[in-house]
């Protein structure tokens, strides 16, 4: 029998136990292949003694409707930049990447699926130069990576937002409120625009369009002036403030970032100081996004990623990515997968349509 170990990494995503699933059913079909998982990304395989766990019928069946991870995650212990003490004390960061290769060189693996966003695919494309027949599967609910078109979890994470949107409604139109409600992202601005255009925003903050704060606070008084009496804002968390001010990500993660207080705080501040009248109330959804069962979309296209990585393991066709191009499933390979990011495009139609809808982004 062949050994195909499968790892997560990075941050949780809706629709990684999907593909866990997809992986497992389709090599097992072969009759051919062993499946293990390595707990906590490769930080289970560098562990002593290594922690890996066997997949089966018992601890994969039904997994697909759950969120999360069975082979957990971790944003620590990236073997690119591994961080250790040197002899002073100070923390220095370690390419360990050999290492790794070896280590699962020498556990007998015949192929890897690296299932993570683009710091796990940097990962997966390092290993596959020193030899490693690996395969990356894209994972993100930021839905910023270039080389596919979608990537699972990120409509759910929509779906979510929409949903808390939708009840921040009907709350700000009975107080006469100003809503602010923050989403992640990262860099991009996908969910937050998604969310806007699916709820209805009157304003929508992306860090592809640095918002001028006069502007936000004239889109409200415009409204209130016409006696309609409340405003919905979504903004992402990597939102900028016109002039270069970095607003939302000048921080390591959304963990640190809540400590600083979010952007939905920030904006609201910031308005308040322009003499924004209204009452204004934050809402910052944070890790809800990530959370709880995938959608029927997200399902299918983690199962669907899950099989194709299977199909090139198959076909060894190493050091690829699996991706989603023009409605079909497809690979491209690991060295163009991690060269570029997908940001929204300020001049695109999804931006001129919500436009047209009377949205405004602040510009
Ligand atoms: O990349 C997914 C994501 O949820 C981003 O939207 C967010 O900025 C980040 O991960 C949060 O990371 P952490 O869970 O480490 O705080």
């Amino acid at each position: 029998m062949k050994k195909l170990l499968v790892c997560t990494g990075g941050g949780d995503c809706p629709g990684l136990n999907a593909v866990i699933r997809g992986i497992f059913k389709a090599a097992k079909k072969t009759k051919e292949w062993e499946v293990y998982g390595s707990i906590e990304a490769f930080n289970g395989v560098m562990a002593e003694p290594p922690f890996i766990i066997k997949l089966k019928k018992s601890n994969v069946g039904g997994i697909h409707v759950k969120g999360g991870t069975i082979l957990k995650t971790t944003n620590k212990g990236n073997p690119l930049q591994f961080p250790v003490q040197d002899e002073n004390g100070d923390i220095v960061f370690e390419d360990r990447t050999e290492a790794l290769a070896e280590k699962i060189k020498s556990l007998g693996f015949d192929a890897v699926i690296n299932i993570g966003g683009d710091g796990s695919q940097k990962i997966s494309n390092a290993l596959f130069k020193l030899g490693v027949p690996i395969i990356g599967l894209p994972k993100t609910i930021d839905n910023d990576l270039s080389a596919t078109d979608t990537t699972f979890g990120f409509q759910t994470a929509v779906q979510i937002a929409t949903d808390s949107f939708d009840k921040l409604v009907t709350t700000a139109e009975s107080h006469h409120r100003v809503m602010i409600m923050e989403v992640m992202g990262r860099d991009a601005g996908w969910i937050a625009l998604h969310t806007a255009i699916a709820g209805g925003a009157e304003v929508c903050l992306i860090p592809e369009i640095p918002y001028d704060i006069n502007k936000v606070k004239a889109k409200i008084d415009s409204r209130y002036e016409k006696g309609r009496g409340f405003v919905n804002i979504v903004i992402a968390e990597g939102a900028k403030s016109r002039g270069g001010e970095v607003v939302g990500s000048a921080r390591e993660t959304v963990s640190e970032h809540l400590r600083l207080g979010g952007v939905a705080f920030q904006l609201s501040h910031e308005l308040k100081a322009a003499g924004c009248k209204p009452e204004i109330r934050e809402t910052v959804l944070g890790h809800i996004q990530r959370g709880g069962t995938p959608m029927a979309y997200d399902r299918v296209l983690a199962t669907m990623f899950g099989v194709k990585a299977f199909e090139l393991v198959q076909e060894q066709r190493f050091g690829q990515m699996v991706s989603f191009k023009n409605n079909d499933y497809t690979a491209v390979s690991l060295e163009e997968a991690v060269k570029d990011y997908n940001f929204v495009d300020p001049n695109g139609f999804l931006v001129k349509a919500a436009k047209a809808m009377g949205m405004s982004f602040g510009d």
